[in-house]
């Protein structure tokens, strides 16, 4: 045992090639590579990899409890394989053109190869003393980022681990910048289909449920904002400090937009910071259509954008903008102390150390593979990549409308659908609460089945199903077959005169 935790080279050779091949081979199975999937028989889609495997439950179980190594592991090689069956048997595969629940991450594998190498390297990315290429390269991308979705040159930030940091690191600067760190009687306000990580941003820092105001969204669920000017006008009256409004640029229910252009012209003129959640749908500002639908996106003062969603990265690919990022450095800026004071470097233009503008000090080189992927592919490859998400919504939502089974209930928007079930003509009568149970089950059959990950969400109080189909490698003809298997499905359990989760 000499302590240096190294191996053979010839040994880090074979695992290695070994570990590409399990990649590469998870990757084509889960269609990114030649592509492994049949179509047969017109519809029906034969996959090499099951979106999801029953017995991922024994395997987590057997896990948890295991001592401590204390020996070396006899074949390294024997444990990257068992690995890899962990994480191909393991788990749901978000990759795969059959999980169309939340927001898949559709990866690319330019950007596991810019993950490998930036692991393999080491690469520092927190200053540029020690990582000068790695901050022009982030610089770059963020750059790149910003021109993507058509805002003013202007913006910049930086990458974080994904949505729910980059909407805590805007949210920050905008409380920093408008009300100070104590924040006494800050106000926040946002709809109720913002995503979850807005409010806990807001506990974070601070701002207590007694100074967050969540306005229930109208019937397009977007926020009301004649509902937003009175009650900015009340609490205003009542003495607090409105401060800061965040609006949904897809929300991840439905995909909505709120109302961008007037929530602007609001916010200007009552001096309240605008943060725009572009988590999920912002990148549909690639395309003609979508930089339409996103109209006033370029009035927010921040943006967050989650490359690990619909610009097809490793997941941990977040981004954070902000119209004037020196605001970041106001936030997270720190003094330097002396053990790394020879890291400093004198600001040149527009160059920053990214310790300085979020709260991480040793950061993944999570650009370089945003950066790796927009060289190999091309921009027009992602903009098409988007564009292809959003015709799938519009050929799925079709297809569901010609299907007696079905009824959409919205979109599709930003590539989400959702629809109810339509109980067949000898159904016994259900009550809504039984009819939301059977939406539930129906989804649960699905998923134990391998056939696809889909999970339902509430749309007016009732729960529905829901498509996300920003998968590039979403084939039409699979995601009909899906909605073949869950009409197929529906028709078994509402025609059934069995109980939901019980017996007639
Ligand atoms: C609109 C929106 N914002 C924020 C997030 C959080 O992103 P992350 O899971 O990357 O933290 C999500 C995740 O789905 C989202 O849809």
């Amino acid at each position: 045992m000499d302590g240096s935790l190294t191996l053979p080279a010839d040994v880090v050779a074979e695992l290695g090639r070994r570990v590409w091949e399990l990649v590469s081979e998870h990757g084509d199975a889960a269609g990114q590579g030649a592509g492994k999937e049949r179509a047969t028989q017109g519809r029906a889609v034969e996959r090499a990899l099951p979106v999801a495997s029953p017995g991922a439950r024994g395997l987590a179980a057997g896990l948890r409890g295991e001592p401590l190594p204390e020996a070396a592991a006899g074949d390294p090689l024997a444990l990257v394989d068992a690995v890899g069956r962990l994480l191909r048997e393991g788990n749901a595969h978000p990759d795969h053109p059959d999980f169309l629940a939340f927001v898949p991450s559709p990866g690319t594998v330019t950007g596991v190869l810019g993950a490998a190498l930036a692991a393999g390297f080491a690469v520092p990315t927190g200053w540029r003393f020690t990582g000068a290429v790695s901050s022009a390269i982030e610089s770059a991308a963020v750059r790149w980022l910003v021109e993507l979705l058509g805002l003013s040159p202007r913006y910049s930030g930086l990458f974080v681990s994904g949505g729910s940091t980059a909407n805590l690191t805007a949210l920050t600067a905008a409380r920093d910048a408008l009300v100070g760190t104590e924040a006494p009687g800050a106000t926040a306000y946002f709809s109720d289909q913002t995503h979850l990580s807005v409010p806990r941003a807001l506990h974070v820092l601070g701002i207590g449920r007694d100074r967050v105001r969540v306005l229930p969204a109208d019937a397009q669920r977007r926020i009301p904002v004649a509902d937003l000017v009175r009650r900015v006008a009340r609490d205003r009256r009542d003495g607090l400090r409105p401060f800061l409004v965040v609006a949904n640029a897809g929300t991840t229910a439905t995909g909505d937009v709120d109302p961008l252009p007037e929530l602007a012209a609001f916010c200007r003129d009552e001096g309240l910071w605008l943060h725009v959640d572009g988590a999920f749908g912002a990148p549909a500002a690639l395309t003609a259509r979508g930089r339409a639908a996103l109209a006033g996106l370029d009035a927010a003062d921040s943006v967050s954008v989650d490359p690990h969603k619909w610009l097809f990265q490793p997941a941990g690919t977040g981004c954070v903008l902000l119209r004037d990022p020196a605001r970041l450095g106001h936030a997270f800026g720190v003094a330097l102390p002396g053990y790394l004071e020879a890291g400093a470097t004198a600001d040149g233009d527009g160059e920053v150390d990214y310790l300085q503008w979020g709260v991480e000090q040793t950061r993944e080189f999570r650009a370089l593979r945003l950066w790796m992927s927009l060289k190999v592919f091309g921009a027009d490859a992602f903009r098409a990549a988007v564009e292809r998400g959003m015709r799938t919504a519009d050929d799925t939502a079709a297809y569901i409308r010609c299907r007696p089974e079905f009824e959409v209930v919205t979109g599709p928007s930003l590539a989400v659908v959702t629809f109810r079930g339509v109980p067949p003509a000898d159904a016994p009568p259900r009550s809504p609460a039984e009819v939301d149970g059977l939406v539930e089950e129906v989804c649960r059959d699905l998923r134990a089945e391998g056939r696809a990950m889909v999970v339902p969400v509430g749309v007016g109080g009732r729960r529905v199903f829901r498509l996300c189909v920003i998968n590039p490698r979403v084939e039409r003809d699979g995601v009909r077959g899906v909605v073949d298997r869950i009409a197929e499905l529906w028709t078994a359990r509402a025609g059934s005169r069995e109980r939901p989760g019980g017996t007639a």
